[in-house]
This record gives structure tokens, C-alpha cells and sequence, in this order.
């Protein structure tokens, strides 16, 4: 097994895909952008930088104050008019700036700068009439529709930071994101389509803001007409109170370091972190790796990044970046099998989408399908292929490339965070010879290292964990209200130099390849999920004393969550009672952070493998869930624990969702 591993990796490190011939003519990356990055980094960035409208410049491109950063400093600048004014102004107003596809059959909207552009302003007129000033945090919690990009552009024109909470999240994931950031007012809809039917969001929003009277107002955009509780003292309908508004509005200059907005996301601990972006240096960072990594023409491409808002990709692919460069995107509402799995490949047809950026595990799942869904659609708009969110499996990676990309698209694999803002370690797809597989090398004007435990750099074919060597623009600016978490959490475990929580490995080219979390976070469907978030959920039921939860290797989904539950009391529950509470168990999880974190199995178990100092040992529930062979058992306080467990779960179905 091992050697055959071995051998297979030894196979796919060493194949290439060179450029292809016009990419590497004509893409916006040549060459000499890593050499002329290399030598003067933050000359590289400040060029990237002036490629946007600032209202003042800066006179200082990097203050670093380890680990405290600001960029641009001095310069002022408007997010909003960077992606919608200036392209108006600069005679593209008629160019579309999204093609929205709705979930049902048939509704589209095509929206042009120009329209995105009054849109944008009436709806920062109605935050003003609302009472929301500059520096007042927004909560959004909306389907995939373009009022969320205008509610975005809204808050960041009036210098309100949003936070965007994924709509899959529950009423109480909402609830504890509104009350960290102190939200003053929560855009939401009456609901959204998914898989077609319409889900509600307003109760959701009815139950997160009950009592907590910092929330002034809920604006409320009606997008599936269902019925809705509704509150005359705080609800309003976005209809009766943007549509009014006048399109004009004078965009403020906003300091470059103004805070643009804060996205959660798990970490290691129960509670998620509010991920802090500014305006200057994140929207260079994301223009600046828009424009070359998916090589942009904006005068032609057609930009699909088939994320949701409600995550970093979203945020950085799907509005910032593609619209501070003037770029026509697809913005589609619902998921890859509405209307038949072949939906993606006729939107793709439809609309003459030029580049696409998904996740491995969308990928995965076209792959089980089956290659006939895409083949029977005309798919020679495609030009260049992008990956997020997780390792791509070489097979998902060479499949993408061939029954998507026709063997003739490059494949880039890009690396990032919610942290890092944008991309950080990817091909350059007119520069580099691509492995299946590998995000290969850093992007220009970043500075990034694979160390081994003492912090030594790894020769080429060692492995280690990821570090960024050197502060970047996109970079978070720090975890809101909670500063000392941000020091412990990134720039505690070296000196400073960023911890990103990933393990790397360097090939024999010095090539890079990443391998996954090495903290307690699982990464699922591509979606950050910590495993003592899920515990901290478990728990929280009456029946539950005590719980362990661990990622195992899903074929689609990457990881699945695996939960090891012991029940309160010692009576012994009957298979039935058991199944009740295990059903009961996986709808509390949903219910406590939201669908996506629900256990894909849960097995209840009389005790858990301890340490003689009463740790749990998960190493070896991962090896239990993944059906391998025990790791080394001689810590355990009891060994029969282990044993007993590996046989229950030898024992029990494994139920897919
Ligand atoms: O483990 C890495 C994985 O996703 C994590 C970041 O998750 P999140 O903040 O939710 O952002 C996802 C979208 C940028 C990373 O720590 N990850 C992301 N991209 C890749 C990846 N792992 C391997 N290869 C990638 N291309």
C-alpha cells in the first residue's frame, strides 16, 4: 500500500502541463513578474495597488509592527467605487457586470455596471436614512441573489464593515456572529431556492435578534413571496425603502486601513473568529490575483467562480475582485443538480463562461455523476479552470482537465484563507508547467515556507507546515475585539512568521503541495468546520456526557464528520432508542451551527480512549473512523476502550447523506 502510494505520487510530481502556447503570448502574467516582485516586493504591490482609484495616495506602502500591519497608509480610497463607479465613468456602464441565474428555470437578470451602479447608490441611500453611520457593523444573511452584492457594495461605500454569515448557518450561529460584532442592522430575504423548493431566512433572523436590542433595524428583500412574521418596529422591506432612494450618492474617501469587513470562520476553539479585512491592501491583493492568476480580459471573459457570498471565495472571487476589474461573472443561485446535473454545463453554454473556479469536492461529485453531463453540452468557451477550498486529488484534478477543460485548459490550484484574504500560492497559467495536484509556487510578492517542528526550513522533498515568511496585503488585519487571540492563534508557533494551520510538502523541485489541517479544524465540502465546535454542539444536549469528534477521509466530500458520543447515565439504550437519539443528536448539531456541520455518523460508545491524564485521544478515533489499523496505544489508560469501539464501528452501516 504504502509503496504503491509512494509511487503514485512519484508518477503525478513529476507530470507537467506546460502553458499553453497562446497563454503564454498573451496572458497578463509574463516571466519577469516573479523576478521584478522578488527584488522589490513592495514596489510589486504598490504597481498592483495603482492600478485602482485612490483619493489620496499613500506615502507609506508597508508599516509593519509585527504582528500588526497596515498598508498604503495614509491613502484613501472607496471599495465601491473601485468596483462599480469608475468603470461607469470610464465609458463600460453598459458592460454586465453579473449574469444572475436564479434557481427555477428561466429567471435571469443581466445587470450592467450602470445599473449596479444606482442600485449600489440607493441602497447606501436607505442605510443612511436607516441611521447606519460609518463604522457601524451590518450583519447579512441572504440567498445568492444580487441585492447581496449590493447590500455589500452599500455598506462598504458608506464605510459600514459587513459581515456575511452563509445562509446554511442556523438562527444561532447568526445570532452569536450579530451579538460579536455588535451588529446595528441585519439585511436578510424572506428566503431563497435550494434544490426547488423555497427555504425561509426570516425566522431565522426572527430568532437571532430576539432581545438583543443593539439590532435596530431588519431590511428585508422579498424574493420568494412566502409569508412572513413581521415586526413594524424593526422590519422594513427593502422594496418600500431602497426603491425610492435616489441614484446618486457621494462615495466618502475611506482611510485605506478602514475596516471593509469581517467573515467568520471555525478555528481550533468553540468559538469562531471574526476574520478582520480593510479596504487598500485587500483590494489590491484581490485585483491584483483576480486579474493574473485567472489571466482576465475584461472586455471578453466571462468569470464564473461557483462559490456562495457567504465565504471568503465569495467575498474575494465573486465580488471584489472580479469587480474592481471591470469583469462580467456569473452569479448563480442554487445547487450543481437543479433542474438536472447537467445544469452547471448549460449555464456554462448559455452564458460563454470563460474561466471557472469551484472546489474539489463539486469536482468529485460531477465525477460520480459521470463525464455525460458535461459532454453533452458545448463547452469551448472554457479557457482556464481554478481550484479551491481543499487538496485536489490528482484524479479530480486530470478528470477537471480533460471532461471540462477538453485537455486544452490550464488548471490552476489555488491556495488561501479566509485569513490571507486572496490567493497566495497558485500556478501563473501563461508561466507555469502545472503537476496534478500541486498549487506549485507562491504568487508574485509573496513569501511563503514549508518548516519542519523546529522551524527549519525542509529541503526539497521534506514536509512541514506552511508558513507566509513575509506580511502581504490581503493579509487579516487581526480577530475582532480580540487581539491576544490573533497573536496566539498565527504568530505564537514562530517568530513572527503567519501559522496557517495547513501541512505542506516542498517535491523534489521545491514545488508545493498541500496536505491538509494539522489543528483540530476539518475541512468539509470544502467548508472550515472545528471539531471542538461540533463537541461544544454535542454536548450542549441534555443526554449527552461526553463527546469526540474527528474527520475522516470522505471520497466527495474530503473529510465527513465522525462523532463518538457517550450518554449520560449508565442505562443501556435499546437499538431503537439509540437510532432516536442519534437522529436527534445530528438535527441539534444543525441546529446549534447549521447544516454543514451536522456528523455524517455518530456512534454512541460506553466510554472514549483516554490518556492516563484524561486526554482524549482522537489520533485513534481517526484511525477507528477510517477503518485502519490502531496507531500506538501504550498512552491509553484502558486499551479495551479502543478496541471495543473499533469493533462497534467494524460493525455498524455507514450512512452517506
Ligand atoms: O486547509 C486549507 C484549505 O482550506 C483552508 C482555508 O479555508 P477557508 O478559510 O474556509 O478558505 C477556503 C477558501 C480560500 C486552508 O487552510 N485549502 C484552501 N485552498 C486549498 C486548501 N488546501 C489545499 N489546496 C488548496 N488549494
Amino acid at each position: 500500500m504504502a509503496a504503491e502510494a509512494e509511487l503514485s505520487a512519484l508518477l503525478t510530481e513529476s507530470r507537467r502541463f506546460p502553458p499553453p502556447a497562446d497563454f503564454a503570448r498573451d496572458s497578463n502574467a509574463q516571466p519577469e513578474i516573479y523576478e521584478r516582485a522578488h527584488l522589490d516586493r513592495l514596489k510589486f504591490w504598490s504597481e498592483q495597488a495603482s492600478r485602482l482609484k485612490w483619493d489620496e495616495p499613500w506615502d507609506q506602502v508597508l508599516d509593519w509592527q509585527a504582528p500588526f500591519a497596515r498598508w498604503f497608509v495614509g491613502g484613501k480610497l472607496n471599495a465601491s467605487v473601485n468596483c462599480v463607479d469608475r468603470h461607469v465613468e470610464a465609458g463600460n456602464g453598459e458592460r454586465i457586470a453579473y449574469h444572475w441565474i436564479g434557481e427555477p428555470e428561466g429567471e435571469t437578470r443581466d445587470i450592467s455596471y450602470a445599473q449596479l451602479k444606482d442600485m449600489v447608490c440607493q441602497a447606501a441611500n436607505a442605510l443612511t436614512e436607516l441611521g447606519v453611520a460609518k463604522g457601524d457593523r451590518v450583519a447579512i444573511y441572504m440567498p445568492m441573489i444580487p441585492e447581496t452584492v449590493v447590500a455589500m457594495l452599500a455598506c462598504a461605500r458608506i464605510g459600514a464593515p459587513h459581515t456575511v454569515v452563509f445562509a446554511g448557518f442556523s438562527a444561532d450561529a447568526l445570532r452569536n456572529r450579530i451579538i460579536d460584532c455588535d451588529a446595528r442592522l441585519v439585511i436578510t430575504a424572506d428566503g431563497g431556492f435550494r434544490r426547488g423548493t423555497a427555504t425561509a431566512l426570516k425566522p431565522a433572523v426572527d430568532n437571532a435578534v430576539a432581545g438583543l436590542d443593539g439590532v435596530r433595524n431588519v431590511l428585508v428583500v422579498r424574493r420568494t413571496g412566502q409569508p412572513v412574521d413581521w415586526d413594524d418596529a424593526r422590519d422594513r422591506w427593502w422594496h418600500d425603502v431602497v426603491a425610492g432612494q435616489s441614484t446618486e450618492h457621494t462615495a466618502p474617501a475611506h482611510d485605506s486601513e478602514h475596516p471593509l469587513y469581517v467573515m467568520y470562520t471555525s478555528g481550533t476553539t468553540a468559538k469562531p473568529k471574526g476574520i478582520l479585512h480593510t479596504t487598500g491592501g485587500y483590494l489590491t491583493h484581490v485585483s491584483a490575483t483576480h486579474r493574473l492568476v485567472f489571466d482576465i480580459k475584461p472586455e471578453s471573459d466571462v468569470f464564473w467562480t461557483a462559490a456562495d457570498i457567504g465565504w471568503v471565495t465569495g467575498h474575494s472571487y465573486i465580488v471584489y475582485g472580479p469587480l474592481a476589474n471591470g469583469t462580467t461573472s456569473v452569479l448563480y443561485e442554487g445547487t450543481p443538480d437543479a433542474g438536472g446535473r447537467d445544469r452547471w454545463w448549460r449555464i456554462v453554454e448559455e452564458k460563454q463562461v470563460s474561466i471557472l473556479y469551484t472546489a474539489p469536492t463539486t469536482i468529485r461529485t460531477f465525477m460520480k455523476w459521470g463525464e455525460q453531463f458535461p459532454g453533452a453540452h458545448d463547452l469551448s468557451s472554457l479557457r482556464l479552470l481554478g481550484s479551491v477550498g481543499e487538496p485536489i486529488n490528482p484524479e479530480a484534478w486530470i478528470w477537471y482537465r480533460k471532461h471540462i477543460g477538453g485537455d486544452r485548459c490550464p488548471v490552476v490550484d489555488t491556495w488561501w484563507q479566509t485569513e490571507t484574504g486572496g490567493i497566495m500560492i497558485t500556478p501563473l497559467p501563461g508561466i507555469t508547467a502545472t503537476k496534478p495536484g500541486s498549487a506549485m509556487t507562491a504568487f508574485p510578492g509573496i513569501s511563503v515556507d514549508v518548516l519542519d517542528n523546529g522551524g527549519k526550513p525542509v529541503d526539497n522533498g521534506g514536509g512541514g507546515v506552511l508558513v507566509v515568511t513575509e506580511p502581504w496585503p490581503g493579509m487579516l488585519r487581526g480577530i475582532w475585539g480580540d487581539d491576544e487571540r490573533y497573536r496566539q492563534t498565527y504568530w505564537s508557533r514562530f517568530d513572527e512568521l503567519y501559522f496557517a494551520g495547513d501541512g505542506a510538502k516542498r517535491d523534489v523541485d521545491g514545488d508545493i503541495w498541500l496536505l491538509g489541517r494539522v489543528d483540530d479544524v476539518m475541512n468539509v465540502s470544502g467548508h472550515r468546520i472545528s471539531t471542538t465546535e461540533v463537541e461544544s454542539a454535542l454536548v450542549s444536549h441534555p443526554s449527552v456526557a461526553e463527546a469526540a469528534v474527528v474527520g475522516a477521509t470522505d471520497a466527495i466530500t474530503g473529510q465527513g464528520i465522525v462523532a463518538f458520543v457517550t450518554v449520560k447515565g449508565d442505562a443501556a439504550l435499546d437499538s431503537k432508542a439509540g437510532e432516536q437519539l442519534i437522529a436527534d443528536l445530528r438535527e441539534h448539531v444543525a441546529e446549534q451551527i447549521g447544516k454543514i456541520a451536522r456528523p455524517r455518523q455518530i456512534l454512541l460508545t460506553p466510554e472514549l480512549p483516554k490518556t492516563r491524564s484524561g486526554k482524549i485521544m482522537r489520533r485513534l478515533l481517526r484511525d477507528v473512523a477510517e477503518h485502519r489499523e490502531l496507531g500506538d496505544v501504550t498512552t491509553l489508560a484502558d486499551p479495551t476502550v479502543v478496541n471495543m469501539i473499533d469493533e462497534m464501528m467494524a460493525t455498524t452501516t455507514h450512512p452517506e447523506e
